[in-house]
């Protein structure tokens, strides 16, 4: 009775390999081209860099351009980060014109020379330098109209010339208005030592989030994927490439995104914070490393006199461990979320705006005290 099953199953495993074989075949194909609705190519590769295979929108068949894009942005997140022998973090500023708190910056740079590089774009005119350490940053500008895509522009700018120094890996923007609120080892380390870029992002039901959406961004930019967040970014090199090299999504909001009358909408506030969404959710941390303070629910978030730089007022805001983002609708929801750095919750902010030119001396005089961390 053993013997003639033995003969059989030689000759059977085979077939029974290869019917195995077509079945996981035709299934994978078959998830591949008419993937449901919750699939996710994450199945067959590491969540970590997986995300922007996952299609916004399944159920929708891709322009050329977006295919494209999609290609270009994963190989970008894929590609292994070149390590250079001594990174620098660069300090881009956007200003109209001279910046009053160069000096104050110096104190931040000094003793740290081979370890950051400044740009600086002055949109209106060319500033006046009072630290040496500015002078001969400032790169070719173009006007910058509040709200307009000028403003992306301007970043693109700055990122692009940044972008050419090989070793820049982390890229921060800043305005004239800010100030730092650690030295530089601390900021240096906050920075470098995580594999996420700081973007603000969050979804806003009201008439300043989703409502400055518009039609005119379908097909590929869905209401569900519209998110609004501050200005103030600071990025690894690889989302400052994928900032660059996003042309399709960029168009969309130079398009549909302006401030015009009845349908107001802001490409610096909502361009970025949607497009990470759409294409690295998890590689930013949702919240800006800039604090600014809108407590006071105006249309401008509050400045700092000389008389308010304080020492308490400096600490007060590098204690702060929690995120908040307020809806803009009625229901003003408040969401609160810790900043988790690498896991750990941290104090969120490394930099804060706005000051008045009047608070320099203030800062200066209590510089070393409060950013003995
Ligand atoms: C960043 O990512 C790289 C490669 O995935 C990994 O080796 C490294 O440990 C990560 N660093 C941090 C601080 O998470
Ligand atoms: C940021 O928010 C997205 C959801 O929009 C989430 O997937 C991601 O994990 C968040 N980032 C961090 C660092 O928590
Ligand atoms: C600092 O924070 C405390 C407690 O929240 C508050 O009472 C105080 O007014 C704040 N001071 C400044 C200068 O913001
Ligand atoms: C700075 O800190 C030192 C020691 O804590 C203190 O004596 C000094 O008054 C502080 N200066 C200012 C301007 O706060």
């Amino acid at each position: 009775m053993a013997a003639p099953r033995y003969n059989r199953s030689p000759s059977r495993r085979p077939l029974w390999i290869i019917i195995l074989l077509t079945l996981i075949c035709v299934a994978l194909i078959g998830a591949y081209v008419y993937p449901p609705r919750h699939y996710s190519a994450c199945y067959f590769l590491s969540s970590s860099v997986c995300s922007p295979f996952h299609p916004p929108a399944p159920a929708r068949v891709y322009t050329d351009d977006e295919i494209a894009a999609h290609v270009v942005n994963i190989n970008i997140l894929l590609a292994p980060a070149f390590q250079p022998k001594n990174p620098k973090i660069a300090f881009m500023f956007l200003t109209p014109g001279s910046l009053p708190f160069e000096r104050l910056w110096e104190k931040f740079f000094q003793g740290h020379e081979d370890r950051f590089t400044i740009y600086v774009h002055a949109s209106r005119e060319q500033p006046v330098h009072t630290s040496s350490l500015f002078i001969g940053r400032n790169i070719r500008s173009q006007k910058v109209v509040w709200g307009d895509i000028s403003m992306v522009d301007a970043e693109k700018r700055l990122l692009a010339n940044a972008l050419r120094d090989p070793d820049n890996q982390h890229f921060v923007l800043l305005s004239d208005s800010c100030v730092p609120l650690h030295n530089f080892d601390y900021v240096y380390s906050y920075l470098m030592e995580t594999n996420i870029s700081f973007i603000d992002c969050f979804e806003d039901p009201g008439p300043h989030g989703t409502g400055r959406y518009s039609e005119h961004m379908l097909p590929e930019i869905e209401k569900k994927d519209w998110r609004k967040g501050a200005q103030w970014f600071s990025v690894k090199r690889q989302h400052a490439l994928l900032i660059l090299a996003d042309m399709l999504y960029y168009n969309k909001f130079k398009l549909h995104c302006k401030p015009v009358k009845g349908h107001n909408c802001y490409a610096d506030e909502h361009y970025l914070p949607t497009f990470f969404h759409m294409v690295d959710p998890t590689g930013i941390a949702n919240w800006s490393v800039t604090h600014v303070d809108w407590s006071e629910g105006k249309w401008h978030p509050k400045a700092y006199r000389a008389v308010d730089a304080t020492f308490e007022l400096l600490k007060n805001i590098t204690s702060i461990d929690e995120s908040i983002h307020v809806t803009s609708n009625l229901k003003k929801v408040v969401q609160k979320r810790p900043c988790l750095w690498n896991g750990m919750k941290r104090p969120c902010y490394l930099f804060a705006r706005k000051f008045y030119p009047e608070a320099l001396d203030n800062l200066m005089n209590i510089f070393s005290n409060f950013t003995v961390i």
